[in-house]
């Protein structure tokens, strides 16, 4: 079982250039609890500012405007919420506009940030994914959002991807990211609008070579349904929120013990993303073994 170090997403020191140019005009205090860091998604930048610092956040978002030539629009990132994982938002300069067209590795994805996830930090990981996808292999999108992880399978690989999402307003971006993006398309997708658990059930057994599960607080309770759709041989990548990679296998084993007859391996374990202090989400790649 191999265990790679940390790989975070945005990080502070690109963006660190509009604190610079708020200091002097918002109290030094002040300056301390902003967050160095925020997410751009397209032509969109969304911080984490503290709700107490509300007053002070149009001041915020134009320096980040100003220090960031292709934002048109800045909003403030509250709780994710709902089954869709959708953040609060709150508009807090620029355009008041949440619909974009964001850019990872040459494939453009629409999404409208009011309406569906997408984390910009993914964009390395959805790569290593899709490279690790052979052409012909059929995998299974389980909760794909907008898509990403598919765009970059089918725009790297002629394999066949099931894009699934409980959330019918991703599937209509990803519907328009694939017209955006045919030209590079060398794969096949059916995208399918289903409680994850009803697509499990309803799909024939031994039919997929990978499966992507993100839905990292939830993801690991799917294993046993997941395991009965894939190949022998076939992997079930497995996003996971833990503190250790050893505590993320132990999830992985607590579920599969009591429920799956089958045998099966955990192949590696990759620190994907910081998630909150001294908690991850780890990639769990469990694989199929033949039945004893
Ligand atoms: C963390 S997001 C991941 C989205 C996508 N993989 C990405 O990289 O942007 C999880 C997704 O799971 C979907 N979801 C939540 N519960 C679900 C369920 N029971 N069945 C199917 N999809 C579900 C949400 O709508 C959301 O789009």
């Amino acid at each position: 079982m191999a265990v790679e170090g940390s790989h975070e997403g945005l990080r502070s020191s690109k963006y660190i250039k509009f604190k610079e140019l708020l200091r002097g005009t918002i109290p030094d205090e002040v300056l301390k609890l902003i967050p160095n860091s925020f997410y751009i998604i397209g032509d969109i930048a969304v911080i984490n500012l503290p709700k107490e610092l509300g007053s002070y956040a149009a001041e915020v978002g134009r320096a980040i405007q100003l220090t960031n030539k292709n934002v048109r629009a800045v909003y403030m990132g509250g709780s994710t919420v709902s089954d869709y994982r959708i953040k609060e938002l709150t508009h807090i300069y620029g355009e008041e506009r949440t619909e974009t067209i964001h850019k990872e590795y040459g494939i453009r994805i629409y999404v409208d940030i009011s309406k569906a996830y997408f984390n910009p930090s993914l964009s390395e990981e959805r790569r290593r994914v899709a490279n690790s996808v052979v052409d012909n292999e059929r995998v299974l999108d389980l909760f794909t959002g907008v898509g990403p992880f598919t765009l970059h399978i089918i725009c790297s690989k002629k394999s066949y991807v099931v894009a699934n999402d409980i959330n019918p307003y991703a599937l209509t971006y990803l519907r328009k990211s694939l017209e955006l993006n045919k030209k590079l398309v060398r794969g096949y997708v059916d995208i399918i609008n289903s409680d994850a658990l009803e697509l499990l059930k309803s799909l024939r057994e031994e039919t997929f070579d990978k499966a992507i599960l993100d839905l990292p607080h939830k993801a690991v309770h799917y294993l046993p349904n997941v395991l009965k759709i894939l190949r022998v041989n076939g992997i079930a990548y497995t996003y996971i929120i833990s503190d250790t990679p050893s505590n993320a296998a132990k999830e992985v084993d607590d579920v599969l013990s009591n429920s799956y007859r089958a045998n099966y391996m955990i192949k590696n374990i990759i620190r994907v993303l910081d998630y909150a202090p001294h908690k991850y989400i780890y990639r769990v790649e469990v694989c199929k073994l033949p039945t004893k």
